[in-house]
């Protein structure tokens, strides 16, 4: 699948998504490209006369929903009914994300609502996840938490936007170590452990979270729960 197709197959899974929408639901608003095709559609749907709030789960969200007229609210104002957003990895109801460093407020509005439905194209599938977890500190825990990761077996890197640049800072003014752990086929005892540790905000393990995943593909898109 090459960019052009790639790109198709997030647009036509966040489409999707967006059909799951009713009068009356508060929509968590997930990060990254394939959400924002979700978002954009979402606002055409306003435009028509649809009546739902908003959540978003990150400055880019945000500016997305404001941008396509999606009215907004919070998690203290209203409970999500349905979340839609991406991920960089999916294996069956196990995620990883943070690919964008969003995960922090991701995961609390994912597992806020009553259902997550997630967006992706089809190189987001895989038996096993096995990338890096992004791991949002706080900036003075940086080389404590690089420290334990190394503990628990994984090769923690400061997030840069490239290799001359100072480090990325999430929206919540934090620090993004990406940590190699290899395969990870049961990961809730190494989400916990991270989980625990001083320092840690969150991180881009989101064990158990999917229940419904659109995947776009080549010509169509594939739903399954
Ligand atoms: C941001 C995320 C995104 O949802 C994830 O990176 C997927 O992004 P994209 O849809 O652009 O591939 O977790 O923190």
């Amino acid at each position: 699948m090459n960019q052009s197709e790639r790109e198709a197959a997030k647009r036509r899974a966040g489409e999707r998504a967006v059909e799951a929408v009713e009068d009356g639901t508060v929509v968590g608003l997930g990060s990254g490209s394939t959400a924002a095709h979700a978002i954009r559609a979402l606002g055409r749907e306003v435009d028509a006369g649809l009546d739902v709030e908003g959540v978003p789960t990150s400055f880019q969200a945000r500016e997305i929903a404001v941008d396509a007229g999606i009215p907004l609210t919070t998690l203290d104002e209203a409970d999500v009914t349905l979340a839609i957003d991406g991920a960089d990895q999916i294996a069956g109801r196990d995620l990883l994300k943070g690919g964008g460093g969003a995960h922090a407020r991701e995961k609390i509005v994912d597992a806020a609502a009553d259902r997550l439905l997630v967006v992706a194209d089809p190189t987001k599938e895989v038996d096993v996840l096995d990338d890096p977890v992004p791991v949002e500190v706080l900036p003075d825990a940086r080389t404590p938490v690089a420290d334990a990761v190394r503990r628990l077996g994984g090769r923690p890197e400061l997030r840069r936007a490239d290799r001359k640049s100072g480090p990325v800072v999430s929206d919540n003014g934090n620090l993004i170590l990406d940590c190699e752990f290899g395969a990870m086929p049961a990961p809730t005892g190494l989400a916990a452990d991270l989980s625990a540790l001083p320092g840690v905000v969150e991180h881009g393990l989101f064990v158990d979270f999917a229940d419904e995943v659109c995947l776009g593909t080549e010509s169509d898109v594939t739903v399954f729960e």
